[in-house]
């Protein structure tokens, strides 16, 4: 499916909290300066389709939802994102750009969930098997995440973030798991630095990313 790939595919994950808006604003203009075409796109979303999937994904009224209803829902959203949007874009010779991709959904239902190894499964279907060139994921503790969201002013907790401490806390090990079995693919920062630390980090990969191109 991705052999006519010829652009380059980020993706940014992290635990609630962890400071990726800001990093996500940094890293496109850093790559516009350097003359790039960037595609700034995000999960659950990205397609007319998938962000009507969003609503219901995120909506605190749907709390009937069951783990597998949501994972399958994750999986459709990101099935479209990459057909209509994702792989179009790559095949231009774009730089894709995604908050959030494919270890959410390891790390939210296969672990958060305890939905295991099917999550892995279907979204191989989903995707047709593309995976990011490179992921950086934001190194919070879930406490400092969560402590960090709650302080925002009018910030409206959504259906996930509403969840208990302990499934955050799996989410965390989701995401530790998820580096550990993609160390080539998958960058881990510590994000408890400040910004700008942070951020250096994050240029030395993609640089080297594109320089591997
Ligand atoms: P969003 O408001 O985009 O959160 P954030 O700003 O933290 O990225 O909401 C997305 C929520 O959906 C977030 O809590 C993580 C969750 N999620 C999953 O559970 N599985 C997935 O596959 C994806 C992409 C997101």
């Amino acid at each position: 499916m991705a052999s006519n790939k010829r652009g380059i595919f980020l993706s940014i994950e992290g635990t609630d909290g962890s400071g990726k808006s800001t990093q996500i604003a940094k890293i496109i203009s850093y790559l516009q300066e350097k003359g790039k075409d960037v595609v700034l796109t995000r999960e659950p979303g990205g397609t007319p389709i998938s962000e009507q999937i969003r609503e219901m994904l995120l909506d605190t009224a749907n709390a009937k939802m069951t783990p597998l209803t949501e994972m399958l829902l994750y999986a459709a959203a990101r099935a479209q994102h990459v057909q209509e949007k994702i792989l179009p874009a790559l095949a231009e010779g774009k730089i894709v750009l995604s908050d959030r991709y494919v270890d959410s959904s390891i790390a939210y239902q296969a672990y958060g969930r305890g939905l295991g190894e099917c999550v892995k499964t279907v979204n191989e279907i989903a995707t047709g098997g593309l995976l990011p060139d490179l992921t950086i994921f934001l190194d919070l503790s879930p406490q400092e995440g969560i402590l960090r969201k709650s302080k925002e002013e009018n910030h409206q907790m959504d259906r996930l973030e509403q969840e208990q401490a302990a499934f955050h806390e799996r989410v965390y090990e989701g995401y530790l798991a998820a580096c550990a079995d993609a160390k080539n693919r998958v960058v881990r920062i510590d994000a408890n630095k400040d910004v700008e630390t942070v951020f250096s980090q994050i240029q030395a990969a993609v640089e080297q990313c594109l320089d591997l191109r």
